[in-house]
């Protein structure tokens, strides 16, 4: 198949639709999700990303790069990227797939996404500050770096997990246990604090999922 008629396909697809099945719709738009997670808030993320625009009928592949290599984008019309945030920092194996791809993903239709664990705080402070600083050193400043143009972009809540801190962090962990306590942030199982927001998570995957509906192009 020819690039030209797979985005033939994605424009034209409402003359496609099958009343039978509206989830058939998309069944031809392919969507890769690449994701690289240090503590696994981002492979929950990753995975609820895939099931709603799974539902929605696009034909979705999910990696976690940190297991699986990626060869080839060609395929895909979307290609979704999200990484953990540790110190300010994405994984290095979702930023070497944006170093490799870096000119590929020029050509395409991109989305980003983060799983911050300081997210919950920043938004509990309501410091705008903080919250557009988040999005501009986790988000904006990657698509600036790789010259990328996302449809979409956007900072998820995390998980803070004490049972899986590493050791060098164990004195601020400690300390930061005590500022979730006091934002009134509750552990959702012993040591761990899952801060993300699954209803946000679907609605930025239906806006997604309308985006292609519309060309590519986010509200
Ligand atoms: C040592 C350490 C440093 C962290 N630094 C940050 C940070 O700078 N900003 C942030 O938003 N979250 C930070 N977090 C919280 C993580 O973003 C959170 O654990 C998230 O779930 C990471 O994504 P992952 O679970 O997919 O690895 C840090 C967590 C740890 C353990």
């Amino acid at each position: 198949m020819r690039i030209s008629d797979k985005k033939q396909i994605s424009y034209s697809h409402k003359q496609m639709k099958d009343p039978e099945n509206e989830s058939s719709n998309y069944s031809k738009v392919n969507i890769l999700i690449v994701y690289a997670t240090r503590y696994g808030a981002t492979t929950g993320t990753a995975e609820e990303i895939a099931k709603g625009l799974t539902k929605e009928g696009f034909h979705v592949k999910i990696v976690d790069v940190k297991r699986e290599k990626v060869r080839n984008i060609a395929e895909y019309e979307l290609v979704i990227v999200g990484s953990g945030i540790q110190i300010d920092r994405w994984t290095k194996e979702a930023e070497r797939f944006l170093k490799k791809f870096g000119q590929k993903l020029k050509q395409k239709k991109v989305a980003l996404f983060v799983s911050s664990g300081a997210q919950a705080l920043d938004e509990y402070e309501g410091d705008p500050e903080k919250i557009s600083r988040a999005r501009r050193k986790y988000l904006e400043e990657k698509v600036a770096k790789y010259e990328l143009h996302p449809i979409s972009m956007r900072v998820f809540g995390g998980v803070w997990d004490f049972h899986k801190m590493p050791w060098w962090s164990k004195k601020a962990m400690t300390e930061l246990r005590l500022t979730l306590e006091a934002a009134n942030i509750k552990e959702t199982r012993s040591g761990v604090y899952d801060t993300r927001n699954w209803e946000d998570i679907r609605e930025w995957t239906r806006e997604l999922a309308k985006s292609i509906e519309n060309g590519g192009e986010m509200k």
